[in-house]
């Protein structure tokens, strides 16, 4: 889907959301979606924009808890939401959590322009179900395109962190 370029008129509400853990306040058009006030409003920009159809899964972020594709949000519905980007998932001391750095260690991505998509879907998949099939992992991928790995990676990364976070919980 193409995404029409309307005129910019000016910014009229007031959004307060808690982004990453930081209460962030900002004038917003009633118009806008969640994902341009993330990135150019807000200045967070691990969600991507691929598609800006809901297709892609580049723009994926938490909203309260649920994963969602930001660009079908309007950023006006998040109003008094946390939202959870890529790049506040990571550990108290900066370091990547078990999936992120699972991920980069199976080589699971190469530019990283996906990795939104899969990491959050990989961390939904998992608090559902510890032991995946190969099959419900795959299932899970579904709603998020990569153009550079072929997903097999994907496959075997979530095995592994699956794996991983079991041991973890021992
Ligand atoms: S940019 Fe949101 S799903 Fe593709
Ligand atoms: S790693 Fe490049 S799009 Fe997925």
């Amino acid at each position: 889907m193409s995404h029409e370029i309307v005129p910019s008129t000016a910014p009229t509400r007031t959004l307060e959301i808690e982004v990453d853990g930081v209460t962030r306040q900002t004038l917003i058009e009633d118009r806008e979606l969640l994902v341009d006030v993330l990135r150019d409003r807000i200045g967070v920009k691990a969600p991507k924009i691929g598609c800006y159809g809901g297709d892609c899964g580049a723009c994926t972020v938490e909203l309260d808890g649920k994963i969602v594709k930001s660009c079908i949000v309007l950023a006006a519905e998040a109003e008094g939401s946390e939202v959870t980007t890529l790049a506040g998932i990571s550990e108290q001391d900066g370091d990547l959590d078990v999936i992120q750095r699972t991920f980069w260690e199976k080589d699971a991505f190469q530019c990283g322009f996906c990795i939104s998509g899969f990491v959050f879907s990989t961390r939904d998949l998992l608090a559902r179900d510890p032991d995946p099939s190969d099959e419900e992992i795959r299932e899970s991928m579904v709603g998020n395109y990569c153009r550079c790995t072929g997903y097999q990676t994907y496959v075997e990364a979530v095995r592994t962190a699956a794996e991983r976070l079991r041991v973890d919980s021992k």
